[in-house]
């Protein structure tokens, strides 16, 4: 079982980044309590280019993309038959996911498009904002609409709707406890639910 975690923020390493890796952290920790096997992978998008999609179809008759940009490598990657889970952590931008998640999202319509192979793959959101309230929710929501799209099936944190977390926290991000913690508990969640599913 593997479960892939994509940073969808134009800047390496900071808030959305940390909020991943805590949220496979704790995947990690809970596959080892349940005692079953899990790989993680965190994959940032900041240092990567990928372009919206072009609507170039040439999708339709093969797992096949147009645009040599950095979602070539992905494709193969994303195509994994080990990945139970895919988690996407976006900045909130102008009130919703970053230009980088929704690329990210559209250029995957090749897996629909093919037989639908993200269906029933687990998936989850995390979303950080500025504001405390600056569109977490909203981005949360956007990015779960792409993956049941895929026929994907949603995960949150086992309370609410995923990772929701506050970037300019006073004490800064790394101390923004309640972020971290859906962050982190999403990541439980989806592991305990992973392994109901491939027992
Ligand atoms: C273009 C842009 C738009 C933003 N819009 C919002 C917004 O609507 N609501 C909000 O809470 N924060 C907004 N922010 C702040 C980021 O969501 C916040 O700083 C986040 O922690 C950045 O993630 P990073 O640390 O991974 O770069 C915006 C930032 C940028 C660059």
């Amino acid at each position: 079982m593997k479960i892939i975690g994509i940073s969808a923020s134009a800047r390496k390493k900071q808030s959305t980044h940390f909020l991943m890796e805590q949220c496979l952290q704790e995947a990690s920790s809970t596959a080892e309590r349940l005692e079953k096997s899990l790989d993680v992978e965190l994959i940032d998008l900041a240092p990567l280019k990928i372009n919206g999609c072009i609507a170039c179809g040439k999708c339709k008759k093969a797992v096949l993309c147009s645009q040599e940009d950095d979602f070539q490598p992905l494709i193969a990657k994303l195509a994994d038959p080990e990945i139970v889970g895919i988690i996407i952590a976006t900045p909130v931008y102008m009130g919703c996911m970053s230009a980088q998640a929704k690329a990210f999202i559209d250029r995957t319509v090749l897996f629909r498009r093919n037989g639908f192979m993200f269906k029933n793959t687990l998936g989850g959101a995390i979303a950080v904002g500025g504001s405390r309230n600056g569109g977490q929710e909203l981005s949360i929501q956007a990015i779960h609409a792409g993956m049941m799209i895929h026929d994907m099936i949603i995960v949150g944190d086992g309370d609410h709707f995923g990772g929701a977390a506050w970037g300019s926290h006073p004490d800064g991000y790394k101390n923004d406890e309640t972020g971290i913690n859906t962050a982190r508990n999403l990541g439980k969640r989806m592991t305990e639910v992973a392994c109901m599913m491939h027992k």
